[in-house]
């Protein structure tokens, strides 16, 4: 079969095929690079995956060949975790945090999540649509290829449902594709304050009417938050309903988000920095994917999270931006996968596992993206660098060279 595209010349070609669940301990080191490779493309598909010299049959008329000169090529990167969708930023809260003002106490101060549920509502579809849409080419331009956007910053019906449906409408018109997450628990109103499980049952009545929306329902379930128990209700019900489940889990307080994932057989569980040996364990055993979000860490001033414990335990790791205008106010997936070896230590194999094919598979979506194998979306990434530790090492800049979205070059 002819291609429409050949990429040829690829000086390291990281492919990540050949896994039939997400990588674990050593397979998240131990990966395929070939060097002098090229990758063929037809109808937004990889047609072929070779080394050295290219099959002539791949080869008609109307073939593109594209010149990679000896660059490096991965899958288009896929970030599991953003909070893309929201109204304002919270720049004023700057000062309050770095003199150590905790995360929580400026939520409790009726700020945080609050303040941005606040600006959301105030916004127009149309506002909401062009600040997303510009976070969404920035991610773009780092090398994203699929994200994953999460709603709330609505805590009601109405505005969950403009925050989804912006997401939608950009899904559709974007080239970068979009995952969209329910996290109508996301804070505890004001007004509810008193009476969270009042809130917890509203939650619930939300559930079936944003079946259409959202892929996964998430919780924020911490201290001062949500419970393990009021967690519980919602994810089951989620559950019932057809959902798939995702947990931001044992942020600052260890108080068993990550057992609760392994007991709800959730797809994820994020951020994880507080949590427990044992949680650890029971994510392995439940095959739970730990989505680490190393810039929050780094944003909050914080701890990383324990990933090389994890990944000695068989934990699958994945790596995401939880771009967000509180907690980690960055689209660069780069300099998280930076903060992926400077701070959690792992190496530049495992963290490039962590944002193909294990962040794919934090979304459900590891059958169609994640790595370069015949079948899969021509989602590559172009590197300008010689080898992928270079992309770890010279860090802080961007290294995308070119993208290519289902065969289409978009950056
Ligand atoms: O993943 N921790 C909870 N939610 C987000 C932060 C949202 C915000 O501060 O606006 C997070 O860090
Ligand atoms: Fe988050």
């Amino acid at each position: 079969m002819r291609a429409d595209l050949i990429i040829k010349n690829i000086g390291n070609l990281v492919t990540m095929r050949g896994s039939n669940g997400p990588r674990v301990k050593e397979e998240m080191n131990n990966i395929e690079i070939l060097k002098n490779a090229y990758v063929a493309v037809k109808d937004g598909k990889i047609l072929d995956v070779g080394q050295g010299y290219i099959v002539d049959e791949l080869i008609g008329e109307n073939t593109q060949i594209h010149d990679a000169k000896g660059l490096t090529v991965t899958p288009g990167l896929v970030d599991p975790h953003t909070h893309l969708v929201h109204g304002g930023s919270r720049e004023n809260e700057f000062a309050l945090k770095i003199s150590g003002v905790p995360y929580i106490e400026i939520l409790k101060r009726g700020g945080g999540i609050l303040s941005t549920v606040k600006s959301t509502k105030e916004a127009s579809f149309d506002e909401l649509y062009n600040k997303a849409k510009k976070s969404l080419d920035i991610m773009l331009e780092y090398g994203v290829t699929t994200l994953e956007a999460k709603s709330g910053y609505g805590l009601e019906l109405d505005i969950e449902v403009k925050q989804l449906e912006v997401a939608k409408k950009l899904n559709e018109t974007h080239p970068v594709d979009i995952v969209s997450t329910f996290l109508g628990a996301h804070a505890i109103p004001t007004e509810y304050k008193e009476n969270p499980d009042e809130f917890v049952n509203l939650v619930i009545e939300m559930l079936p009417k944003v079946k259409d929306l959202a892929e996964f329902v998430d919780v924020f379930c911490e201290e001062g938050v949500f419970s393990v128990d009021q967690t519980r209700r919602i994810l089951q019900r989620a559950k019932e309903l057809g959902y798939k489940l995702k947990l931001h889990a044992d942020e600052i307080v260890p108080i068993g988000g990550a057992e609760l994932s392994a007991e709800l057989k959730a797809t994820s569980a994020d951020h994880l920095m507080a949590a427990s040996e044992e949680g650890m364990k029971l994510m392995a055993q439940n095959k739970v994917i730990a989505n680490i979000l190393p810039g929050t860490s780094f944003n909050l001033m914080k701890n990383y999270a324990n990933a090389r414990k994890m990944i000695e335990l068989g934990v699958a790791v994945s790596l995401s931006t939880d771009y967000n205008p509180g907690s980690c106010p960055t689209e660069n997936i780069q300099l998280i996968m930076q903060l992926g070896s400077l701070g959690l230590k792992m190496t530049p194999s495992e963290v490039l596992t962590a944002v193909t094919i294990n962040a794919a598979y934090a979304i459900d979506k590891a059958h169609e993206i994640g790595s370069i194998e015949v079948g899969k979306k021509a989602d590559l990434v172009v590197f300008d660098s010689p080898n992928i530790e270079y992309i770890m090492y010279h860090f802080g800049i961007n290294h995308v060279h070119k993208v290519y979205k289902e065969g289409k070059l978009v950056v």
